[in-house]
């Protein structure tokens, strides 16, 4: 954990499709640190919890699986993750909007939350973590030296999302996806255990009329660099 052993941490929290996993990319490979994706262990959790035919609100379950996932994250160039769930590469099932849903409902149980607490403070490795997330600032590395809070308009998001799942090949309606971001914040915000806030001490940037390079220089220059 950053408050143990000194690693220095960058937390960017916000709601989904405000450019967060784009961001922390371009700024772990700048910099050479390490990249959690957390939104992918929520993801990975719900498609197992699918696979195993586990229901969503069996909580008890959902941690067992959460706690024991067989993973393995494998960068690839351009800093994408190939990921590997059970042996099976799992990479753009993780990433459809149905999956995206059921990880909201996985990630509001505290059962799951607290079973992926330490594989996510593993990820705080020499030289340095960047942490994307939404509750990054708030729980999982509370004393991280420099936190973001990264969000946009919903529908600016929507446009965001639909564009990326464009890039990998896969379908998606702005209206749908609006919908669907819609919910999900609500649930995120709503949820009793670790709700999606800004930390107290993060800096807030609204990015809705901000490209990913004005933002990357804004989180650039907070950290100092
Ligand atoms: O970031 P991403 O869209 O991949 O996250 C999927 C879902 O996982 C979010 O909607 C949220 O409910 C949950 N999540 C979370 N805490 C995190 C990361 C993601 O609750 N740190």
């Amino acid at each position: 954990m950053s408050q143990e052993n000194n690693v220095p941490v960058l937390t960017i929290d916000g709601p989904g499709g405000a450019g967060k996993g784009t961001v922390c990319q371009l700024v772990a490979k700048k910099l050479g640190w390490h990249l959690l994706d957390s939104g992918a262990l929520y993801r990975l959790t719900a498609l197992a919890a699918e696979k195993h035919g586990v229901a969503l609100d069996n909580e008890e379950s959902v941690a067992v699986l959460a706690k024991h996932l067989d993973v393995q994250f494998l960068p690839q160039d351009e800093g994408l993750m190939q990921t590997i769930l059970e042996g099976e590469d799992v990479s753009l099932d993780i990433r459809t909007e149905h999956i995206a849903g059921h990880a909201s409902r996985v990630a509001a149980l505290p059962a799951v939350r607290e079973a992926l607490l330490s594989r996510q403070r593993d990820f705080a490795q020499e030289p340095g973590l960047v942490a994307d997330g939404r509750d990054m600032g708030t729980v999982v590395f509370t004393h991280a030296p420099c936190k973001i809070y990264l969000t946009a308009s919903a529908e600016e998001r929507a446009k965001r999302r639909l564009l990326q799942l464009k890039e990998k090949g896969l379908e998606g309606d702005v209206k749908q996806i609006l919908s669907e971001i819609i919910q999900r914040d609500e649930r995120d915000m709503s949820r009793e255990v670790a709700p999606l806030r800004p930390a107290k001490d993060a800096l807030v940037v609204e990015s809705t009329n901000m490209s990913i390079e004005q933002v990357l220089d804004v989180v650039m220059t907070e950290l100092g660099r």
